[in-house]
């Protein structure tokens, strides 16, 4: 599977079990369009758009040309009291794209820097506002909003915070909106868990509405399993924050760039954020950058005190980096020529259909999907969670396909730009695999 003569022992990987991938390794050498390549040159379908990410499909020459003349002409500027053109370009040809009303954009480098870069706005948009006793921050369980320490605390997958002690202590959570018994097999967005938003007013009426800075969740959860929002659910929660004063983040850093066939979530479900958190997609993958979106009013909040004083005291130095801002601008180019957010809204009944065709398979309890993406769901292999997710990744990468596995659930998000054909391959390549971990693994 891997290349003998690569020395793996130095690089500590993310997110990996290190010895168990050292003794056994999955190396991609090379990407193009729908498939990654082995050193050995076998092909991979990429049914995960690598990491959410690759929206466009690998390989976009327009990109990487577009890196390299920013490179050859600027390599970097520094973003704090200077400014570079490619850095203010990038932030108004993604201003196209937001639903109305974002005016502002602050650049970042990734998902993880995107949302604690979006709570700091919103406490100091309360500050700026006389209202400084707003610090409390409420994300849902089973969210996920990346791995700093203001992400984490929000955050709600146990695994993800228990090694690293106290976090910020500010912090409520509501329940997720994973309902196996009433929506199992639901295609798009559930029928049942409007009502799952109220656990909102449990948190208002503990801490005080008045007290709360901002409500952060992922209009659709992607990294505990795919969990499309219930019907009813995000203008539910829209509503009490309105009446409450709060402000509601979305984190679109999996939704954003057509994955669920419009621009934005926001746009797919009508229900707009004050604050928008993006990243990924942003880029197609090719560079390393996140954004935070902010409606004109968090903005302009900010903007007052003396002439001269800097109004928000956070950034980064690779803040709107020159190769990040002409890989955001090739990026959306292409997403535009190629109407790819139009297309994954097309696909989607070929691509529903396609993945519900698994229900059959023996231990498969869940299929959901929406846009492009979908999540099949396992019954754990006898007592020991994750190892049939584990199992059906190795099949998979075995039968030429790489999918993405979070415990026992199979989350799938194709690059925009599959056909048919692929999807027919792909949910084969996964059958096939499925099929074999449901035998041979009890
Ligand atoms: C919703 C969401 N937020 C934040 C992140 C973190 O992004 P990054 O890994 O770029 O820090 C992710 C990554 O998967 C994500 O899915």
């Amino acid at each position: 599977m891997g290349a003998p003569e690569l020395d793996l022992s130095a690089w500590w990987m993310p997110f990996t079990a290190n010895r168990q991938f050292k003794a056994s390794p999955r190396i991609l050498a090379r990407a193009a369009g729908m498939h990654y390549f082995a050193p050995d040159g076998r092909r991979l379908l990429d049914g995960a758009a690598g990491l959410w990410c690759v929206n466009a499909g690998h390989g976009r020459t327009e990109i990487a040309d577009a890196v390299h003349r920013a490179l050859t002409e600027l390599d970097y500027a520094p973003p704090f009291q200077m400014g570079h053109p490619l850095a203010f370009e990038a932030a108004e040809a993604l201003r196209q794209i937001l639903p109305d009303g974002f005016a502002n954009i602050f650049f970042v480098n990734s998902g993880s820097e995107a949302a604690d870069t979006a709570l700091k706005i919103a406490r100091a948009y309360h500050r700026a506002r006389g209202e400084p006793e707003r610090v409390w921050l409420v994300g849902r369980e089973r969210g996920y909003h990346g791995v700093n320490f203001g992400g984490m605390s929000v955050g709600g997958i146990p695994n993800n915070r228990e090694a690293f002690g106290p976090l910020l202590a500010e912090v409520d959570h509501l329940r997720h909106t994973h309902d196996l018994a009433r929506n199992a097999f639901s295609r798009g967005q559930p029928d049942h868990g409007a009502e799952f938003a109220d656990d909102l007013l449990r948190v208002i009426e503990r801490r005080g509405g008045d007290r709360i800075a901002a409500v952060i969740v992922e209009p659709m959860a992607g990294s505990t399993g795919v969990l499309p929002p219930p019907k009813g659910y995000l203008e539910r929660l829209r509503q009490i924050c309105d009446d409450h004063g709060i402000l509601l983040i979305f984190d679109e850093v999996i939704t954003g760039f057509g994955r669920l066939g419009a621009p934005f979530a926001a746009q797919r479900f009508d229900v707009t954020p004050d604050i928008l958190t993006m990243a990924k997609g942003l880029t197609n993958g090719a560079v390393p950058m996140g954004a935070v979106a902010v409606r004109g009013a968090v903005h302009d909040a900010l903007m007052h005190g003396p002439e001269g004083a800097i109004e928000l005291f956070h950034g980064y130095t690779y803040s709107g980096h020159p190769a990040a801002s002409a890989a955001l601008i090739a990026t959306l180019g292409i997403y535009r020529r190629e109407q790819l957010f139009d297309r994954a809204r097309e696909l989607e009944p070929y691509w529903q259909d396609a993945v519900h065709s698994l229900r059959q398979e023996a231990t498969v309890v869940d299929v959901r999907d929406i846009g492009l993406v979908a999540a099949v769901e396992l019954a754990p292999a006898g007592g020991r969670p994750g190892a049939r997710g584990y199992d059906i990744l190795c099949r998979a990468f075995a039968e030429g396909l790489l999918v993405r596995v979070t415990g026992d659930t199979i989350a799938l998000s194709p690059p925009l730009i599959i056909s048919n054909a692929e999807i027919d391959e792909l949910v084969d390549k996964l059958r096939t695999a499925i099929a074999a971990s449901s035998r041979e693994l009890s």
